[in-house]
């Protein structure tokens, strides 16, 4: 039995990698395998949202009664999460974004000519924290994947991007296991959940939301 804490909510998600071209064959990416995301997503399903998500390439199976869209890149999946977000109640970013993408992509393969290529990398938007700053937009969940000082740049990446709520997790214990040790923070404080598999965190991360989201109408 799964209560249902969200019924009647539209839920936007991201998961996954993004992948930025830099030849029709080559590009810059992480190893996100996208199991928290699609995790949550299924959670959110579970617990009465509508859902959409906005996924990078990933392998997974898409769950029950959740709408995917497949997205390659940061820009893709920006355009995707705002064509999806009228009428959301909740954003959530679990996607590993990539920060920079290589300033331009060749139509071609690139030729080993030299023995150091210099590739020029820009900044890919901040979607979360365009969602966040959005006038009347949703309830912004955030991620933060670390590989030490967790609270400090999980808490800071928080009140940097204006966030209600954050899941923290080091990249040693969530980064593409199956298994999932997260600390949530919010204006309250942080509120570690115990490891488990990804489904119970993303049970706990639902549970945890749905108690500061505010009511329907607001
Ligand atoms: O996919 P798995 O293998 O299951 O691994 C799960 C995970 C470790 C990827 C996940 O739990 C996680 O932590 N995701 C966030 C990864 C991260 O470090 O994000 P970030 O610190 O780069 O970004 C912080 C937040 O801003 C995230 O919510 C991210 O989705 C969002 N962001 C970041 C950059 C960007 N250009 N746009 C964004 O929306």
């Amino acid at each position: 039995f799964v209560p249902r804490l969200l019924a009647g909510r539209k839920v936007v998600l991201t998961a996954g990698p993004t992948f930025e071209a830099l030849d029709p064959v080559r590009g810059i990416t992480n190893i996100s395998s996208g199991k928290m995301g699609y995790a949550l997503a299924r959670a959110c399903a579970q617990a009465g949202a509508e859902v959409v998500l906005v996924s990078g390439p990933v392998c997974l199976p898409v769950p029950a009664d959740v709408t995917r869209v497949g997205v390659t890149s940061a820009l893709e999946m920006r355009d995707a999460v705002f064509a999806a977000l009228p009428g959301a109640d909740v954003f959530i970013g679990v996607a590993a974004v990539a920060d920079y993408r290589p300033l331009a992509s060749a139509e071609h393969k690139l030729k080993k000519t030299a023995d150091t290529l210099n590739i020029a990398l820009t900044p890919n938007p901040d979607i979360l924290a365009e969602v966040a700053a959005r006038a009347d937009g949703p309830f912004c969940v955030g991620f933060a994947a670390e590989s030490r000082d967790l609270d400090a740049y999980a808490e800071g990446k928080r009140r940097n991007k204006g966030l209600p709520m954050l899941v923290g997790n080091l990249v040693s214990d969530g980064m593409g296991g199956d298994d999932n040790t997260v600390i949530l923070y919010d204006d309250a404080g942080r509120h570690p959940l115990p490891r488990a598999a990804k489904a119970e965190v993303a049970r706990g991360i639902v549970a945890h939301l749905a108690g500061l989201l505010p009511p329907r109408g607001r």
